[in-house]
């Protein structure tokens, strides 16, 4: 019997232009472009005990507890990848997952553990093949893995701004995996993300089941169309620094993701009404105030803030003063663009 064990600690991200309807194997219909965040993770360690006479098994526990829907769901995955990494199918395996944010409330928690999954994955490959991928190959490797397991996991386990999805206006860009955006201007380099929790229970939708409805969406033309512009427009203000194309693209995007929900069929509706409330709080503030917050939102009723780190303070003070309020259990967290994954832990014993 060999054992080895894997740790990897892996980030969510915020889409500005959002993946939303897919073709063949998980590839995107649009390009999209996320901040990778840095306090929204996943810790997942991954023990594996493995002997020609051992067949699969798991155990995975979540927050300290057995959880067998996730489980079950990383079962699935793992057993689609036995053809290429055949030591799976005789490997009992101890996961254990924690998450530092609500999962499944539309902060992209299927991001960040299924690229923390992934890495791990290919970690333990490395310790049992002895082969060892260097730093942009492997990043890629676990960037189009993470692609199989949860579209957006793919841009996960880069750090700063992340696209993924072919695009004329990224050089390398590819619908197989994402890459770092690197030429974005200084100002967009340390934005903040505050996430207001509206809700932080489970959503009623899947993204896997809104994705799918993406098929016969009436609008599925005009959005794959509008997402594609939306990449062009925000790579230039990205470049440029221009913070107001930088909002209007975000804040279209956001808006647009939600009126397909609610026209799709069946249609679906995943704001809350505290959600519409914030949107015009920020918006007035912004004008007022003349501080360039926007938001995004993701396929949930949470609303990130976006904004320059220059304006933290004052930020935070209208959050704590005046939207705190209207919070589930006056919930927010302070995120911010982040740096990527990072591997805690590979090790072996025969
Ligand atoms: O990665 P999935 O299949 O959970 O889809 C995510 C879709 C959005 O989060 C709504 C948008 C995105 O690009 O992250």
């Amino acid at each position: 019997m060999s054992h080895y064990k894997v740790e990897w600690t892996s980030p969510s991200n915020i889409a500005l232009v959002k993946y939303w309807g897919k073709f063949g194997i998980q590839l995107p219909q649009n390009p999209s472009l996320s901040f990778t965040l840095k306090n929204s993770i996943t810790t997942m360690s991954i023990a594996i005990s493995k002997s020609q006479t051992q067949s699969y098994s798991m155990s995975f526990r979540f927050e300290g507890r057995e959880n067998e829907k996730f489980g079950d769901k990383i079962t699935k995955f793992l057993k689609t990848q036995t053809d290429r990494f055949p030591w799976i199918a005789t490997s009992h395996f101890e996961v254990e997952s924690h998450n530092t944010f609500p999962h499944s409330s539309g902060i992209a928690s299927s991001a960040s553990s299924m690229s923390a999954l992934c890495l791990c994955l290919l970690s333990l490959d490395e310790l049992i093949t002895d082969k060892t991928l260097e730093s942009p190959e492997f990043f890629r490797e676990a960037s189009e893995l993470s692609r199989l397991a949860s579209g957006s996991a793919s841009r996960s386990v880069y750090g700063g701004l992340v696209s993924w999805g072919e695009t004329e206006s990224i050089e390398g860009s590819s619908n197989q995996y994402a890459s770092s955006f690197n030429e974005a201007h200084e100002i967009f380099r340390n934005y903040c993300d505050s996430i207001l929790i509206v809700d932080d229970g489970e959503k009623s939708v899947s993204s896997r089941a809104g994705h799918g409805l993406m098929e016969t969406h009436p609008y599925k033309e005009q959005r794959f169309n509008l997402a594609k512009a939306n990449l062009m427009k925000l790579v230039d203000a990205l470049k440029s620094g221009d913070v107001e194309s930088f909002i209007e693209v975000a804040e279209e995007e956001a808006l647009n993701l939600h009126a397909l929900m609610m026209t799709s069929d069946p249609s679906y509706i995943l704001l809350k009404p505290q959600s519409l409330w914030l949107i015009e709080k920020i918006r007035n503030f912004r004008n007022e105030r003349e501080i360039p917050v926007c938001f995004t939102i993701d396929a949930g009723p949470n609303i990130h803030l976006l904004y320059p780190k220059a304006h933290r303070s004052a930020v935070v003070e209208w959050i704590e003063k005046d939207l705190s309020s209207g919070l589930v259990g006056k919930k927010w967290i302070h995120d911010e663009v982040g740096t990527g994954p990072i591997l805690n832990q590979k090790s072996r014993k025969e």
